[in-house]
């Protein structure tokens, strides 16, 4: 079964479960910037989870585009991959373990027709902060599990949260025997060596945990689920990677015809970095150095490092480029339009990264020559590590070099540099997640609301064309990036900070409304229109000032705003302005 069937099929089953299918959130967040990607299924559900009201219902079915990043050096073995899609069913308050046990169980073995003898499920164990989840295994049981396929862990294991704070709860996972022989005698589910694989998740959402680490019950009893499609994929044909399925055959075929030595490992990396390039770049992504700019920055070089390896002439990129996305146009038919955009910002970066790649090796010459003057016959890591900060020199290239010039290289150290550079930008974004959709509050919800304002200012002082690029709300700042040219004169942004003013002043009332997509465009509702199969959407009008489909929340009153200050205006990146500001009590 190809993974769109695969996808078809499921939405097509809830679909007859009366569940809505919703399109795929971009992969760049649009309202909750705080977050780099989004990662899972529930993260731009979070408001709904929370007991906010969808517009579809409350019985949601869809595929999401997901990139996971904590995982990329590991990319090129036999099963990680940054990009991936998870599709996902919901009950916002309404169904809860039963019926989610029982659609999940039918969906596996009557539509996808895997035999009940190669499912195995695991429940939570129970601790001081829920019970032991005997329901949900009462309902494997019911279905047909056996009793010595039911397995029951800890928090480490069967419970599921995205970050530190927010929606989480006790979660029920099924796993696909492959059929290998068990590693011990003890093997099972939670162990790691290949027999049994993770294919669906249920996440029975009744929590809620707070920074201080407590937990309290949500207003509703929610259900998040989350299905590896390109697991899915490889699992039902029997193969042994997601490399060897129709969504990565072709590029890996024509890579090995190219290549001029065999390093699988390198391929694998090629065509999973190129794949998820093209789909953060569908989704307006651009290369740079922070952020998301970064990730992506990092996939383009990476990739044309390994195509280095693989002695591939990098003019095959924008061949291999075309390929990818003629695989990949059955699942994302935008994929079509954008090939021409996405094929300049690729083989742009490709090109930057190789005059990084020669100023680097200029700079590396300047650093052997000091080791030479100095009687060195050791590159201590402190210079590898700084070819890699400041030009994005990579060290494996200045082991090589070292070596060649007779050098021996200090990795020990480089190391050690390394780690912390990591741990420091992991920390980073681990914050991020939990600085943006966890934390809703009246601050959080309040600067929302003033974001929505700034927007619209911004378009009457310097043009429609200042539209929104990006926003990242905290509990002490709003930050704003859009569309424009230039920097924006002190008389501009003065402008800007007394027309929010003036709205927040009158007071003006803020109202949702539930409409089609077509509607909401018709209605002059700025926005994104993409969305495939979204029917309905929620449209926040703020007096007669401004009209944006937005999932919410949002104040009631502009008047609950405070006063709105300008902090700091500063270029984000080519065409792209950013605005900081703070709401005053
Ligand atoms: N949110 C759950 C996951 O990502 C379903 O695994």
């Amino acid at each position: 079964m190809k993974a769109i069937d695969i996808r078809n099929k499921y939405l097509n089953y809830f679909k007859n479960k009366e569940h809505k299918v919703i399109p795929s959130a971009p992969l760049i967040p649009e309202n909750d910037p705080s977050v780099l990607f989004t990662t899972a299924g529930m993260q731009p559900l979070v408001p709904y989870l929370l007991g906010e009201k969808h517009p579809e219902g409350k019985r949601l079915v869809d595929y999401q585009k997901c990139l996971r990043t904590n995982d990329i050096d590991e990319v090129g073995d036999n099963r990680h991959l940054t990009y991936f899609e998870m599709l996902g069913n919901w009950s916002l308050g309404d169904y809860f373990k039963e019926e989610a046990v029982k659609m999940s169980f039918e969906f596996l073995t009557k539509e996808l027709g895997i035999p009940v003898e190669k499912l195995s499920v695991t429940c939570f164990a129970g601790d001081e902060d829920a019970p032991r989840d005997e329901v949900t295994a009462n309902y494997w049981r019911e279905a047909g599990i056996p009793e010595e396929r039911i397995y029951f862990y800890g928090k480490d294991d069967n419970w599921w949260i995205a970050g530190e704070e927010g929606p989480c709860g006790p979660d029920t996972e099924m796993f696909y025997d492959t059929g290998k022989p068990p590693c011990s005698e003890d093997c099972q589910p939670s162990c790691n060596c290949g027999k049994y694989v993770e294919i669906w998740n249920n996440v029975f959402m009744e929590y809620y945990k707070h920074k201080d680490g407590k937990y309290e019950k949500l207003k509703q009893q929610n259900v998040d689920t989350g299905l590896g499609l390109e697991r899915m994929a490889m699992l039902l044909q029997g193969k042994q990677t997601p490399f060897d399925t129709e969504l990565f055959a072709p590029v890996m075929e024509k890579l090995e015809k190219l290549s001029k030595n065999d390093s699988i490992e390198s391929r694998r990396i090629v065509a999973e970095h190129l794949r998820a390039s093209i789909m953060i770049i569908l989704d307006g992504g651009v290369p740079s150095n922070i952020d998301r700019g970064y990730v992506l920055r990092k996939l383009i070089r990476r990739m044309t490092r390994h195509l280095n390896k693989l002695e591939i002439d990098l003019s095959e990129l924008e061949n291999l480029i075309e390929l990818n996305i003629e695989t990949l146009k059955e699942m994302y038919p935008e994929l079509v339009d954008n090939k021409k955009r996405i094929k300049q910002v690729i083989i742009e970066e490709k090109n930057k990264f190789m005059k990084t790649i020669s100023h680097g090796e200029k700079e590396f010459e300047k650093a052997i020559n000091k080791a030479k003057q100095e009687g060195k016959k050791v590159i201590d890591g402190q210079t590898i590590f700084k070819l890699y900060e400041t030009y994005g020199f990579p060290p494996e290239i200045t082991a090589d070099l070292a070596t060649e010039q007779g050098f021996k290289i200090d990795i020990t150290e480089f190391d050690k540099l390394f780690k912390e550079h990591q741990e420091k930008s992991r920390m980073g974004s681990e914050q991020k997640f939990k600085g943006g959709l966890a934390e809703q509050n009246e601050k959080t919800i309040a600067y929302h609301t003033a974001t929505h304002l700034l927007h619209k200012a911004l378009q009457i002082v310097l043009g429609e064309h200042a539209k929104q690029k990006g926003s990242n709300i905290t509990v002490e700042r709003l930050r704003f990036d859009f569309s424009h040219p230039e920097k924006m004169t002190k008389e501009q942004l003065q402008q800007v900070e007394d027309i929010v003013n003036e709205q927040i002043k009158r007071d003006l009332k803020v109202t949702c409304e539930e409409m089609s997509l077509e509607q909401a465009k018709e209605s002059g509702a700025t926005g994104l229109f993409e969305n495939k199969y979204g029917e309905k959407v929620k449209v926040y009008t703020i007096g007669d000032f401004s009209k944006e489909i937005c999932g919410g929340p949002h104040v009631s009153h502009t008047g609950e705003l405070g006063h709105f200050k300008i902090k700091k205006e500063e270029s984000s990146s080519a065409g792209v302005r950013r605005i900081k500001a703070i709401l005053e009590d």
